[in-house]
């Protein structure tokens, strides 16, 4: 898959294929390369030494540099390195231009983090195929990045397979923050709210169908393999850098305040208030959609569940009550609610 075929599958890809950053103190040599590789329908952007090109790439967000060792300002090396030192640029891949047969070249070449090694003068079928196979390792890592996807996507397919869960995680995801932001519980922690409701029951992938979909009550053993669905969730997502924020979403979704729930049985403040929020609207979405044995409640019968259930000690009470008025009535405010909750947040 060339640059420009890359640009045709996937729709988000820059129109005009990869952006190139060629890092070279002699016009002649940008010139050259800028040519060729234009006309293999790249994106070409030039700098004239070091400095320059370190700007460049803050401007441009290049997919690949081609860079020159000796410049003035700032050399090739140390160019390198610093992509390399830097979160943000370490994935992107460097082509550094060596003189024939430089050992020494490359071996610092490599010691600062160089992808790959192109010598003067340039065979054109050799550069493009460097610089196409480091593209396309590039969009590799970038795929990869989006693991993340893969997750949404693999919970999404644990409750598409029960006709009554379908679409359960993102009306949760919906409504836990539409409760949070109703709650006045800080903005930041919005985008963690969501992914904890979309991931809240990917542990559901680790429980038998036949418990899983089984069109009634559960025996006392099939609960207790259905209550580890947020340990086997917890599990699933500890490697995922995205789910780090989230893990105590799904791993504590079930816990009640009363010190009632699973897996942990914790209780009061010991709950995190993002879990709170999370298993109250679980809840809530629970029973206002229909099950094999049930048909949907109402939203009054709901509420009314809710809030016997909330004299019972299960949920967070203030939560419960903006609940009941936001979903009723639309956004309302409650400074009282607001500061209770917001001193829980760690
Ligand atoms: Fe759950
Ligand atoms: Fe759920």
């Amino acid at each position: 898959v060339s640059a420009r075929d890359n640009s045709i599958l996937d729709p988000t890809a820059r129109p005009n294929g990869d952006r190139i950053l060629i890092v070279d103190d002699s016009l002649l040599n940008q010139e050259l390369l800028e040519a060729l590789l234009v006309e293999e329908g790249f994106d070409v952007s030039r700098a004239g030494d070091g400095v320059e090109a370190l700007e460049m790439v803050a401007k441009t967000d290049p997919d690949l540099v081609i860079l020159d060792i000796m410049m003035p300002r700032m050399d090739g090396y140390e160019v390198c390195r610093r992509l390399k030192d830097d979160p943000k640029t370490r994935f992107l891949p460097v082509v550094m231009i060596t003189s024939l047969d430089e050992v020494d070249d490359k071996v610092r070449g490599l010691e600062v983090g160089t992808d790959e090694f192109l010598s003067r003068p340039f065979n054109r079928a050799e550069l493009l195929a460097r610089v196409r196979s480091l593209l396309r390792q590039r969009h590799l890592v970038e795929e990869l990045d989006n693991a993340e996807n893969v997750i949404y996507a693999l919970a999404r397919a644990v409750e598409a397979k029960n006709p009554y869960t379908r679409g359960h995680s993102e009306r949760v995801a919906r409504f836990a923050a539409k409760l949070w932001a109703a709650a006045g519980l800080p903005d930041e922690k919005l985008p963690i709210i969501r992914k904890g409701g979309l991931l809240h029951d990917i542990g559901k992938i680790g429980i038998a169908d036949a418990v899983l979909n089984k069109p009634g009550r559960l025996t006392d053993e099939e609960f207790e393999e259905m209550k580890r669905h947020t340990v086997i969730g917890e599990e699933i997502c500890r490697p995922l850098n995205a789910a780090r924020g989230v893990l105590h979403i799904i791993r504590s979704h079930h816990e009640k305040m009363d010190g009632s729930g699973y897996p942990d049985g914790l209780a009061g403040r010991d709950v995190p208030v993002e879990a709170r929020v999370v298993a109250l609207v679980d809840c809530y979405d629970a029973l206002t959609t229909k099950r094999a044995y049930r048909p949907a409640l109402s939203q009054e019968k709901t509420f009314q569940i809710l809030r016997e259930e909330t004299a019972q000690g299960k949920w967070d009470p203030w939560l419960c009550q903006i609940l009941i008025r936001t979903f009723s009535r639309g956004r309302e405010d409650f400074p009282e609610a607001r500061d209770h909750l917001a001193s829980q947040v760690v």
